[in-house]
């Protein structure tokens, strides 16, 4: 195959998701320029399928733009698939997302779920998570007393911007994006994050891990079993 442009390889991961879809059933769908490619393939399919529940406003308009039902988490017991991107996947299916600001709802749908079916370019693949800025959604008051407790653990906190203004959430909250920190044991350094007043989810995806992952090579669909 000759060389694919990263765009090229989102569209295969996003096509090939559609596997992993139970006909007849609600799919759980994620969020990002990778989830959108999914979600453009899903169309081909929506007689087939009840509908989604969704993990952004953003990826609700558009899966309704292209008329697949969609339906509130509380409506769904329980969901056989979620399909999501991720900003950086490990050799054990451990992630770090929220780099489109929705991982608290993705997290959410991602529980809800038996399967989490990650689709990425081989660009996000690392052997240890903690190269790119780890997302922590928090409640805007504690955002400073966490900056500190991640300044504790080596991490540098930023408040991400939109416009020049703190950028809120669907959730209505804020985002810290924390770098220089070197994730080894991604259970534990969740379950501590998650521990910490004013968190309101951290982007580490290792409860909620993948079960697979599609990932884009420039050979084709590599498929990984966790
Ligand atoms: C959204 O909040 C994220 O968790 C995305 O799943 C992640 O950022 C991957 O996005 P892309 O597919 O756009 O790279």
């Amino acid at each position: 195959m000759s060389e694919l442009t990263q765009d090229e390889l989102k569209t295969l991961v996003g096509r090939a998701a559609l596997e992993h879809v139970v006909p007849g059933e609600i799919v759980g769908v994620g969020t990002g320029s990778t989830v959108n490619k999914f979600i453009d393939a899903l169309a081909g399919m929506k007689d087939h399928i009840r509908g989604a529940v969704s993990s952004s406003e953003a990826s609700t308009e558009r899966l309704r733009a292209l008329g697949i039902s969609v339906f509130d988490a509380n409506e769904v017991e329980r969901l056989s698939v979620y399909v999501d991107g991720a900003d950086e996947i490990d050799p054990k299916g451990y992630m770090i997302k929220g780099g489109g600001a929705a991982l608290t709802r993705e997290k959410i749908v991602a529980a809800l779920s038996e399967r989490f079916v990650c689709i990425a370019d081989e660009s996000k693949w690392v052997p240890v998570l903690g190269r790119y800025p780890l997302p922590v959604e928090v409640i805007p008051m504690a955002a400073q007393q966490i900056a500190r407790r991640f300044a504790a653990l080596g991490g540098v906190a930023r408040l991400r911007l939109k416009d020049g203004v703190p950028l809120v959430t669907d959730n209505g909250q804020h985002i810290l994006d924390v770098t220089g920190l070197h994730i080894a044991d991604p259970l534990a350094f969740e379950s501590t994050v998650n521990d910490w007043p004013g968190v309101v989810t951290v982007g580490v995806f290792a409860h909620q891990k993948a079960h697979v992952c599609l990932l884009g090579t420039t050979s084709g669909v590599k498929t990984v079993v966790f």
